[in-house]
This record gives structure tokens, C-alpha cells and sequence, in this order.
């Protein structure tokens, strides 16, 4: 029988430094996952990401108060800490860091890590201040457990963009790893927030992908970008979304808008969109799947 370990649960930054430096003084790679809990298999995947990547893995599980704005669902957000680490213990974790927020953030702190360019648009642009957030806590939680690799999640693309331009322009000495988004059988991509979808919400949803993934194929076979995203934010409404915060077609590694389709430029299709008080965000890389060929 497959005999599981159970990570251990560490809530100080000593703790959690005094394991990782036994681990690199033995001469094990490390990786570390950072999550807000709430876990689903998309989190997971990053987990096992991160197993084949290095010897050691952390999952930190921190629900990040200054990524939420004042009207957003910080006080909602699922938190569940013995269910997560009973899912990370089988996906292979070996030690899970809580902090709580006077850990993170204590008396005093008045630092802001703020990247420019990539983080003003999109997200950005709808969510005043959640990018600093963002920057901020991660690159604690990367200069707090001082892993070899963190990985992150290609559904938040703009977070990983935003997180690799920091670790360059900082000198931060961690490689950078994604891993692709897991989504469910319909297609929706996994997201902690998923679970506040009303039955009748969670089937208009899953038309959120299939539209994103249609317009990527239409724009991949030469129809006009401008075009093509219009009918699809409409047909989007049509389909019972409250409205669409952007639909955009970008270069996937400057986040700069595109106009038309290049084969030579790794291109991609952004969205978010709300259904309720839900959002919805997603992106697909522009290619040919063969969806109309
Ligand atoms: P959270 O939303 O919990 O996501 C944690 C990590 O899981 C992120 O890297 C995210 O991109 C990844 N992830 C979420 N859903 C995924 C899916 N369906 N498939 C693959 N990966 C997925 O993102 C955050 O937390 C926070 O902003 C954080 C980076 C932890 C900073 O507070």
C-alpha cells in the first residue's frame, strides 16, 4: 500500500526557514507552491509540477488581504485549512506554510513591491492595487522560504508574467515555472471561485472557454481581431454573462495588444467576465486547434 506521509504544518517564517535550510544543506532541490487555499486539482497540478522539479516541496496557503479590494470577497473566500492539507499531504507536499496575517504583515510594514507595464491593463485596470498585492506577497513568501523554483498557474498569465518581471528586475535568485490550466470536464477552468456559481450560473460558465477557445481558432485561420472579439463578447452576453470587463488579444510574453494574427509571435486571448458578483478570468493561446478547419 502507497504509504503517505503527512507534510508538516509550519506558521512562522523561522520554522520555515530552519526546514528549507536542512533540506539545501543536504543538498535537495526545493520548490515552492504559493496558493490562497481553497484547493482544487488546477493547485494540485502545480504540486506535482514542482515534485518533478526538486526534491522538496512547500505549499503555502495564505489568503492575501491587499490583493482584495474593498469591495471584493476576502471575508467570503473559501478557507478550509484541513481539507487542503489533507489534499496536499496525496498530492505529494512535504511541508505547508500558514502563515497568519500578522506573520506576513507585521506591525509597521509599509512596503510595496510595484511592477509597471504589464500589470496596468486587463486585471489591472479593473482591479485597482491587486497586482502590488500580489508582487508584494510573493516576493515575501519567495525571500521567506528562499526556494529554488516557485511555480505558478498559466490560468492567472498575467500574475506569472507580472511575477517573472519581478524576479528578473529584483536579481531574485529562484527560476520561475508554470504549469498549464487545468480545467473541468466541460471545460471551465478550475478556480477557488468557482463554488460561488449558482447551478444556472455554473452552466453559462462553460460557455466562457468554448467561446475563448472558437474566437483564438477563428483569428488563427485570418479573421479580423476586432471582428472576432466583438461577436464573441456579444454572444457572451447573449449567453446570460453580466457583463465583460476585457476581451483582449495580446503577446503573450509583453502583454502588448495585437492586431492582427502572426504565426512568429506567441500570441494569446484574455478574458474576464462576471456572472453575478462572480469573475471570471481566462486565456487561451492563439493557434490552429482545428475547431474550424
Ligand atoms: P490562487 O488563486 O490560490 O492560485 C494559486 C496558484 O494556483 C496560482 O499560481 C494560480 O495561477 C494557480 N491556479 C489556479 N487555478 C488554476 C488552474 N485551474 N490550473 C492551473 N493553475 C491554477 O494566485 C493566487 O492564489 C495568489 O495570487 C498568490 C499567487 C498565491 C499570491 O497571493
Amino acid at each position: 500500500m502507497l504509504q503517505i506521509t503527512r507534510p508538516r504544518t509550519v506558521r512562522t517564517v523561522v520554522e520555515l526557514r530552519d526546514t528549507v535550510r536542512d533540506w539545501r544543506r543536504a543538498g535537495d532541490l526545493v520548490a515552492l507552491t504559493p496558493t490562497m487555499g481553497g484547493l482544487h486539482e488546477g493547485h494540485l497540478s502545480l504540486v506535482r509540477a514542482a515534485r518533478r522539479r526538486a526534491k522538496r516541496v512547500v505549499a503555502s496557503i495564505f489568503v492575501n488581504p491587499t490583493q482584495f479590494g474593498k469591495n471584493e470577497d476576502l471575508a467570503a473566500y473559501p478557507r478550509d485549512e484541513v481539507r487542503d492539507a489533507e489534499m496536499l499531504a496525496n498530492a505529494g507536499c512535504d511541508l505547508i506554510y500558514v502563515p497568519d496575517t500578522s506573520e506576513m504583515y507585521p506591525e509597521g510594514f509599509v512596503t510595496t513591491i510595484s511592477v509597471d507595464g504589464v500589470t496596468t491593463e486587463m486585471c489591472g485596470a479593473h482591479r485597482p492595487g491587486h497586482f502590488d498585492g500580489v508582487t508584494t506577497v510573493v516576493c515575501k513568501l519567495l525571500n521567506q522560504a528562499q526556494p529554488d523554483y516557485a511555480i505558478f498557474g498559466e490560468k492567472d498569465w498575467q500574475q506569472l508574467i507580472s511575477i517573472r518581471r519581478m524576479v528578473r528586475d529584483l536579481d531574485m535568485p529562484i527560476r520561475i515555472a508554470s504549469s498549464p490550466t487545468v480545467r473541468e470536464s466541460d471545460g471551465l477552468a478550475m478556480s477557488s471561485r468557482n463554488r460561488y456559481l449558482a447551478a444556472d450560473q455554473r452552466r453559462i460558465a462553460a460557455k466562457l472557454n468554448k467561446a475563448l477557445f472558437a474566437s483564438a481558432d477563428h483569428i488563427a485561420h485570418g479573421a479580423p481581431i476586432d471582428r472576432v472579439l466583438s461577436a464573441c463578447s456579444k454572444a457572451l452576453v447573449a449567453a446570460g454573462f453580466d457583463g465583460i470587463d476585457y476581451l483582449d488579444a495580446r503577446d503573450a510574453r509583453a502583454l502588448d495588444p495585437v492586431d492582427h494574427f502572426d504565426p512568429q509571435i506567441e500570441s494569446r486571448l484574455f478574458i474576464a467576465a462576471r456572472l453575478g458578483k462572480t469573475r471570471l478570468i481566462d486565456n487561451v493561446p492563439i493557434e490552429r486547434t482545428g475547431m474550424t478547419e
